[in-house]
């Protein structure tokens, strides 16, 4: 394992934003991956993960929503605090989600205030360039590090087409480009590329200062990023061709939970080393007072 605060081999100290530059310029890649709740961040951290993203992808792999678009900042803070409570070793970025910052730079600096007193969270994250990026100056001229997002921007779905690939002609291309580079203007500390072709996404990292987190994006980006469900086995096919499944959780549940729901139908679950004893004069006495109680 290498990577800024990685150590060697344990997930000791906190990772510093500021080793995220240093490991972009000695060509050291990070990881990141996203998180909901307490165990899930407990084990992020145990695996020396320098970047912990509670994303907005929570409305979808957690909350049972088809998009990202409905879940509210109140809902996001609930599963932020429980990641960022529980990693000690990873930075922790917070999505700002749809609504909570396109209105003004007022609305954006409040809600990344609110993810960081309330969400305890490192950074915060949102999507898009153009008048985004001046929420992103906005937000950094707050003292609040901010990471952006461009490429597919999920919460703009619609307006992209749906979710596809982007920057796949050179005008396209130019412009993501001039987006990266616009984000790190504004004062961004990282910068998320999703689903564009690996070589635009190797021309955008050689030209920023700043990371390019890669989904999608190809090798050449400063680090990766999967989505928790995804990597582990836990989101049912189809998946997007950048996924890389590295366990089948899904498979691995439904079979313990078969061996459950059999084991209590037979009887089999719980023995005895499951259940609770009682002294055995305080057990006489028990059965002493229930046949009193029921001969009247
Ligand atoms: O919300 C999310 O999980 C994300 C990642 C896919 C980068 O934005």
């Amino acid at each position: 394992m290498s990577g800024p605060g990685a150590g060697s081999g344990t997930a000791a100290g906190k990772v510093a934003l500021p080793g995220l530059l240093e490991a972009k310029r000695r060509g050291e890649k990070v990881a990141m991956v996203t998180a909901y709740d307490a165990p899930s961040a407990r084990l992020a951290d145990a695996a020396g993960i320098e970047l912990i993203l509670v994303g907005d992808t929570a409305a979808m792999v957690v909350l049972g929503l088809d998009s990202t678009v409905p879940v509210s900042l109140d809902e996001m803070l609930v599963l932020t605090r429980a990641v960022s409570r529980s990693a000690r070793h990873a930075l922790v970025v917070g999505d700002l989600p749809f609504g909570s910052y396109e209105l003004s730079d007022e609305q954006a600096v409040a809600s990344a205030i609110r993810m960081v007193k309330e969400g305890g969270v490192d950074l915060v994250k949102l999507e898009g360039a153009g008048r985004m990026a001046d929420r992103i100056r906005a937000i950094a001229e707050s003292n609040i590090a901010v990471m952006g997002h461009v490429g597919l921007t999920p919460q703009s779905a619609t307006r992209l087409g749906g979710f596809r690939a982007q920057g796949r002609d050179a005008r396209a291309a130019l412009a993501l480009l001039d987006a990266a580079c616009a984000i790190e203007d504004a004062g961004a500390a990282a910068v998320v590329l999703e689903a564009i072709p690996a070589t635009v996404a190797a021309a955008i990292s050689a030209r920023l200062t700043i990371p390019t987190i890669g989904i999608g994006a190809g090798g050449a980006c400063d680090g990766q990023v999967l989505v928790w469900h995804d990597l582990l086995g836990l989101t049912p096919e189809p998946l997007p061709r950048f996924v890389q499944r590295y366990a089948e959780l899904a498979d691995e549940i439904a079979a313990a939970l078969d061996s459950y729901v059999a084991d209590v139908r037979s009887g089999q679950f719980p023995e005895s080393r499951h259940t609770y004893t009682m002294p055995a004069e305080e057990l006489e006495r028990f059965q002493a007072a229930l046949a009193a109680r029921e001969r009247g």
